[in-house]
C-alpha cells in the first residue's frame, strides 16, 4: 500500500455530482486520484463492498480505470466490476449497480462533450441506487475534496480490460464483465420484442440509429442487429472511437447530420435515432419530421399501456421545470400526477425510488423510467419502435395525432455559450434584483403574470433546493426560463427556453421559433442581452 501526499484542489463545481474537466487537466499528477480518494472519504460505505466501473470509452477512460483499480484497492474496496474494454453506458452502468447490489459506481465521460487528447473527461459517482449522487453526498465529496491531504494506491500488476474473467489486486477482485448483455436482457423485459423484430425486419420500414462513434454502438449491434433481426446497414457510426471520430457526440439537429440525410431520404414510413457520448440521451426524427424531446416523453406517457415496462399503468409522472408541459396534459388526462423538478436527474432518482412516478424526462433528450436510475438513450428508441409496431402508424401520424388529442405545446431552447463568466453572473443577478417589479408589467406587448425564481422541496426526502431558474409566466400561457448550465466546461453557458400551448390544431406552425416569436421578444427586452453580454444571437437554437 502507497500512501501520496497531495493538496486540495479546486476541481470539482459545488453541488454537482460529478468532476468534467479537459483531457490535459485530468492528466496532471495527483488531479484523478484526489477526486477518486475525495469519494473514497465521502462514501464510506464503498470500502468492503462492490464497485462498479466503466466508461463511454473517451482518450484516458483506460488509463483512468487503471488508475482507479489501485484506488480502489488501496481504499479496501472488495470486488471491482469493470465493463469489457472499460466500457459501459451511463444506463448500463446504472442497472449493473442495481442488478449487483454494487455500493456504488463510477462512470467515466463527459458525456455529449467532444473526446480526444484536447477534449474532455470526466467522472460521475452513482449511488447504491444506481442514481447520479444525492446532493448531500454531492457535497460531502465536494467538501472531501477540498481538504484532501493524500491517498492510498495498491500498486499491483495490471489486469487484461479486454478479457473478461477475474483477476485480483491486492485482495480486491477484479471481474471483467460483458456490460452489454445484461443490459440487452433488462431491455428484452421492457419491451415486446418480437413486435418489435418484426417491424425491423419488414421491407416497408426502415430504421437508421446513429451511436456517433460512443458507446451505443455495440449495445445497439446487440438489440437491434442480433436480437431483434435488423440489418447491420441501420447502424451509422457504431464503432467506438476514443475522440469520437473527431465529432460532437452530441444527438440534435446540429451534430446528427448524417443521421437526418438517411432518414429524409427514406419515406415517411422512417425512424430515426441517436444517442450522445456516453448513452443516456435520445434523438428521435421520422423523415422530415423533429421529434421535440418534450413531445417525445408527452407520446410515450399518453401510449404507456402498450410499452411492457410501463404496461400496468402510469404511477405518476415528472419532468424537469423548463421543459414543456406537453406531459402534463397527458397526467391530468389519466388523473395521475406530473412533479415539476429542478434540472438534472438525481430529482428524479428521489421520485422513481419513492415509487411515486414511473416515468420522467427533460427537454435535454432525456428519458427515462424506472428500469434503472439514469436517462436512457436506447431504452427511449426501444419505446418508438414499440409504439410504431403496435399501432402500426409512422411517427408523423403518432405525432399528429398526439397534438390532435392534446394540442401542441411549441418549445424551443436558446443557447448563448463561452459568455464570460462574471458578466453571466452579473446578469442572473440584476434579472434577479428586478423580479418583483416584472409581474404586472408588459414586455414588448406581452403581460407578465408572474416571475419567479424556482425552488424545489423534494417530497420524498424533504431537501430544498433553491436558485433553480427564472421563471416568466406570460397572460397568454407563454412562458420563458431562464438558467446558467452546470455542466459547460469553459465560461458560461446562458440557457433560455421558451414553450407555449396551442389548443387549435388549424393554428398549428412548423416552425417553433414563429409560433415563440412573442415570448421570445418579450423575454429578449428584459434580458438586454446585447448590452450585458454583448450577444444578440444564440450560438444553439434547439
Ligand atoms: C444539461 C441539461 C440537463 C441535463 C444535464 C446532464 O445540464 O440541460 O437537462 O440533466 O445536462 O445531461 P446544464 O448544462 O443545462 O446544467
Ligand atoms: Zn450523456
Amino acid at each position: 500500500m502507497i500512501t501520496v501526499s497531495s493538496s486540495p484542489y479546486p476541481g470539482q463545481r459545488p453541488g454537482t455530482s460529478g468532476l468534467r474537466q479537459r483531457v490535459s487537466v485530468f492528466q496532471q499528477p495527483h488531479y484523478l486520484e484526489n477526486f477518486v480518494q475525495a469519494i473514497f472519504n465521502a462514501v464510506p460505505s464503498l470500502a468492503g463492498a462492490t464497485l462498479v466501473v466503466g466508461g463511454d470509452g473517451r482518450y484516458h477512460n483506460r488509463a483512468a480505470i487503471a488508475r482507479i483499480a489501485e484506488l480502489a484497492a488501496g481504499n479496501g474496496v472488495a470486488r471491482l466490476l469493470v465493463g469489457r474494454g472499460g466500457l459501459l453506458s451511463t444506463p448500463a452502468a446504472s442497472a449493473l449497480i442495481r442488478q449487483r447490489g454494487a455500493a456504488g459506481g463510477l462512470i467515466l465521460s463527459a458525456s455529449h462533450n467532444p473526446g480526444g487528447p484536447h477534449g474532455d473527461f470526466g467522472i460521475k459517482f452513482n449511488g447504491a441506487n444506481g442514481a447520479p449522487a444525492s446532493e448531500q453526498t454531492s457535497a460531502a465529496i465536494y467538501a472531501a475534496s477540498t481538504a484532501i491531504s493524500h491517498y492510498q494506491l495498491a500498486e499491483g500488476e495490471g489486469f487484461d480490460l479486454d478479457q473478461i474473467g477475474s483477476s485480483e489486486l491486492a485482495g480486491m477482485q477484479i471481474e471483467v464483465i460483458d456490460g452489454v448483455a445484461d443490459y440487452a436482457d433488462l431491455m428484452a423485459r421492457q419491451f415486446d420484442f418480437a413486435a418489435i423484430g418484426e417491424l425491423l425486419r419488414s421491407a416497408t420500414f426502415e430504421f437508421y440509429f446513429d451511436a456517433m462513434h460512443a458507446i451505443t454502438g455495440p449495445y445497439a449491434e446487440e438489440i437491434f442487429c442480433r436480437r431483434l433481426g435488423a440489418s447491420r446497414s441501420c447502424l451509422l457510426n457504431a464503432t467506438p472511437r476514443e475522440d469520437f471520430g473527431g465529432g460532437h457526440p452530441d444527438p440534435n439537429l446540429a451534430h446528427a447530420g448524417e443521421l437526418l440525410a438517411a432518414v429524409n431520404g427514406a419515406g415517411e414510413w422512417a425512424l430515426g435515432a441517436a444517442s450522445d457520448g456516453d448513452g443516456d440521451r435520445n434523438m428521435v426524427v421520422g423523415s422530415g419530421l423533429f421529434i421535440n424531446p418534450c413531445d417525445s416523453l408527452a407520446i410515450i406517457a399518453a401510449n404507456a399501456p402498450l410499452l411492457a415496462g410501463l404496461g400496468g399503468g402510469l404511477r405518476g409522472v415528472a419532468r424537469s421545470m423548463p421543459t414543456s408541459r406537453a406531459v402534463d396534459r397527458v397526467a391530468a388526462a389519466q388523473g395521475i400526477r406530473c412533479y415539476e423538478t429542478p434540472t438534472g436527474w438525481k430529482f428524479f432518482a428521489t421520485l422513481l425510488d419513492g415509487g411515486h412516478i414511473n416515468l420522467c424526462g427533460e427537454e435535454s433528450f432525456g428519458t427515462g423510467a424506472d428500469h434503472l436510475r439514469e436517462k436512457d438513450g436506447l431504452w427511449a428508441v426501444l419505446c418508438w419502435l414499440n409504439i410504431i409496431a403496435a399501432r402500426q402508424l409512422s411517427p408523423q401520424a403518432i405525432v399528429e395525432h398526439h397534438w390532435a388529442t392534446y394540442g401542441r405545446d411549441f418549445f424551443t431552447r436558446h443557447d448563448y455559450e463561452g459568455l464570460d463568466s462574471d458578466a453571466a453572473a452579473a446578469l442572473l443577478k440584476r434579472l434577479e434584483g428586478s423580479l418583483a417589479e416584472l409581474a404586472g408589467s408588459r414586455l414588448a406587448g406581452l403581460a407578465v403574470e408572474s416571475a419567479e425564481q424556482f425552488s424545489y422541496t423534494d417530497p420524498v426526502d424533504g431537501a430544498r433546493s433553491s436558485g433553480q431558474g427564472i421563471r416568466l409566466c406570460f397572460a397568454d400561457g407563454s412562458r420563458a426560463v431562464v438558467r446558467l448550465s452546470g455542466t459547460g466546461t469553459s465560461g458560461a453557458t446562458l440557457r433560455l427556453y421558451f414553450d407555449r400551448h396551442e389548443s387549435d390544431p388549424a393554428r398549428h406552425c412548423d416552425d417553433p421559433q414563429r409560433a415563440l416569436a412573442a415570448v421570445i421578444a418579450a423575454s429578449a427586452e428584459w434580458l438586454q442581452l446585447e448590452r450585458s453580454v454583448g450577444r444578440s444571437q444564440p450560438d444553439v437554437v434547439t
